[in-house]
C-alpha cells in the first residue's frame, strides 16, 4: 500500500466515522481502521465513495497508508482503551509521528499519556472535540492540548473541519499536555450546568407558571431570538414540541425522568474541589441527574414527605418573563464560575490559557454555542485577566437587571416546593460573592475553640489563637 494518506482515523464508532468523513469533505486523503475489521468494511460501503478514504484491515496496513509524519487521531472509548490502543500504535510508529486522542480522557490521563508517547520520540495531542455526531460531521469545536510541534502537524487539518464563527475556525493549541481535554471537561461541565437550568426553566414554566408543554415550546423558541440564542435553547423548544407517536401526547411526558452522565460533569466537580473554585452551579446540576436517579426512592417519597399545601398556579406573562431573566442570571454565574475554574488551573498547572481563545471557539460546533459566547470573548479582550465575569460592566449590569426578577422566581419556586438547585445556588452564590464581609470568621473562630486552628483579624498582622478555655486572652500563634 503506498502511504498516500495524510490522516488516519481508528476508531468508526459514530463520532470517529464522522470526523473521518469530515476530513474527506475537505478533500484531504484519510485512512481509516477499525479493531473489528466488519466495521471498516461497512463504512467504506457506505461512505467510501464520499471522498478520499483509504479503508485498512490491520495496524500494518493502516500505518502503511500515512504520509510521515504520521497523523493518526483516535476516536475510542475514554479509559484504558485509549492507553491499548495508542500502545499498540506506538510500537508501528517514527520518531516525529504524532497521535491525536479525540475522546472525553481525564486531562490527568492525558497528561500521564503524554510524557509516555513523547518519551518514545511520538507526539501527543489530547484533543477535546464537542459538537455530537452532527458537529463531528458538519464542523465540531476543536479544543488541542499539546506540545507546539504536534500540534503544529494538526493545525491544518483540524482548522479545516472545525465549525468556523464569522470566517474564524473554532479551533485554537489550547495549551501543553493536558489543556485540551481539561478545557473540554470544563466545557461538559458548563453544558450540564446550562441543561440543568432549562430543565428547571422549563419545570417553573409548568409547574409554576401552569403552561402547557406545547405552550413552553413556543416560549423556548421565542428566547432563543434574544439574549439566550443558544443551540441548547433551540434543541428544548424543538424536544419540546414533539409529540409521541403511541399516546399521542408530548413526548417528554413518555421518557424516564432519570438523567444518566458518563462522567465528564462529576470530574468538573471534583477538580473545582480540588483547586478549592466555588463551582456550585455545575455541582448542582451533577447532584441534580444524581437525584434524578434515584427513582424508586422518590416515588416511595412523593407519597411520603409533605411539601406545601397546593395553592394557584400563577399563570401569566411577568413570570414566564420572570423566568427568562432568572435563567439568564444563573447562566451568568455557572459560565464566570467555569471561566474562573479554567482560570485557576491554568495557573497551577502553568498551562497559560488564553480565556477568550476559549470564548471564541466555543461559538460554533460544541454543544454549549450561543450568542452569549460573543460576550465573553469580548470581556477576556478588554481585559484579559478579569477574575470574574460578573465584574465586567456587560454582565454586571445585565445581573443587576435580572436579579429582582430572579429572586421573585426562587423565592416563588421554594413557596411552591419546585426544587431549583442550579437557579437557587447561582444565586447563593451571588449573593455570597457581592457580601463584603460574610459570616465565616464566626466558623474561624469556632474552629479555633475547638481545634485551636487560629485565625487572622481585620486590624492586625499575625495568625492569632484565643485561649478559650483558659482566660480568654489572644496569643499571637508562632
Ligand atoms: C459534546 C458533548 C459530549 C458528551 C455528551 C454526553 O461536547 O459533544 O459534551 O462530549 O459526551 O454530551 O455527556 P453525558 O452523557 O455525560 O451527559
Amino acid at each position: 500500500m503506498s502511504a498516500e494518506s495524510r490522516f488516519g482515523v481508528t476508531g468508526l464508532a459514530v463520532m470517529g466515522a464522522n470526523i473521518a468523513r469530515n476530513v474527506a469533505h475537505h478533500g484531504i486523503p484519510v485512512a481509516v481502521h477499525n479493531r473489528t475489521t466488519a466495521t471498516t468494511e461497512r463504512f467504506m460501503e457506505e461512505h467510501g465513495s464520499e471522498g478520499p478514504f483509504t479503508g485498512t484491515h490491520s495496524v500494518d496496513e493502516f500505518v502503511a497508508a500515512l504520509e510521515r509524519p504520521r497523523t493518526i487521531l483516535l476516536m475510542v472509548k475514554a479509559g484504558p482503551p485509549v492507553d491499548a490502543v495508542l500502545d499498540e500504535l506506538a510500537g508501528h510508529l517514527d520518531e516525529g509521528d504524532v497521535l491525536l486522542d479525540g475522546g472525553n480522557s481525564h486531562f490527568r490521563d492525558t497528561q500521564r499519556r503524554s510524557e509516555q508517547i513523547e518519551s518514545r520520540g511520538l507526539r501527543f495531542v489530547g484533543t477535546g472535540i464537542s459538537g455530537g455526531e452532527e458537529g463531528a460531521l458538519k464542523g465540531p469545536s476543536i479544543m488541542p492540548g499539546g506540545g507546539t510541534e504536534g500540534y503544529g502537524a494538526v493545525e491544518e487539518v483540524l482548522t479545516s473541519i472545525a465549525a468556523e464563527v464569522d470566517g474564524t475556525p473554532c479551533c485554537v493549541h489550547v495549551g501543553p499536555d493536558g489543556a485540551g481535554h481539561y478545557v473540554k471537561m470544563v466545557h461538559n461541565g458548563i453544558e450540564y450546568a446550562d441543561i440543568q437550568l432549562i430543565a428547571e426553566a422549563y419545570d417553573l414554566l409548568r409547574v409554576g407558571a401552569g403552561l402547557e408543554v406545547p405552550e413552553i415550546a413556543s416560549v423556548f423558541e421565542g428566547w432563543n431570538g434574544g439574549d439566550l440564542e443558544s443551540f441548547l435553547i433551540e434543541i428544548t423548544a424543538t424536544v419540546l414540541a414533539r409529540t409521541d407517536e403511541r399516546t399521542g401526547g408530548p413526548l417528554v411526558d413518555v421518557i424516564l425522568d432519570q438523567a444518566e452522565q458518563k462522567g465528564t460533569g462529576r470530574w468538573t466537580a471534583q477538580d473545582a474541589l480540588e483547586l478549592g473554585v466555588p463551582l456550585t452551579a455545575i455541582t448542582e446540576a451533577v447532584f441534580a441527574r444524581s437525584l434524578s436517579a434515584l427513582r424508586d426512592e422518590r416515588v416511595r417519597a412523593s407519597s411520603e414527605l409533605a411539601g406545601p399545601r397546593p395553592g394557584e398556579a400563577r399563570v401569566g406573562r411577568d413570570l414566564v418573563d420572570d423566568i427568562q431573566r432568572a435563567l439568564y442570571a444563573s447562566k451568568v454565574v455557572a459560565y464566570a464560575q467555569g471561566f474562573q475554574q479554567m482560570a485557576a488551573a491554568s495557573e497551577v498547572e502553568g498551562w497559560n490559557l488564553d480565556l477568550g481563545a476559549m470564548a471564541t471557539i466555543w461559538r460554533g460546533g460544541c454543544i454549549i454555542r450561543a450568542r452569549f459566547l460573543d460576550r465573553i470573548r469580548e470581556a477576556y479582550d478588554a481585559d484579559p485577566h478579569t477574575p470574574n465575569l460578573l465584574l465586567v460592566d456587560y454582565f454586571r449590569d445585565a445581573v443587576a437587571d435580572a436579579q429582582d426578577s430572579w429572586r421573585r422566581v426562587v423565592a416563588h419556586a421554594v413557596e411552591l416546593g419546585i426544587a431549583v438547585p442550579a437557579f437557587a445556588s447561582a444565586l447563593a452564590y451571588y449573593d455570597g460573592y457581592r457580601r463584603e464581609r460574610g459570616p465565616a470568621s464566626l466558623i474561624q473562630a469556632q474552629r479555633d475553640l475547638f481545634g485551636a486552628h487560629t485565625y487572622r483579624r481585620v486590624d492586625r498582622e499575625g495568625v492569632f489563637h484565643t485561649l478559650w478555655g483558659e482566660d480568654g486572652a489572644e496569643v499571637e500563634a508562632p
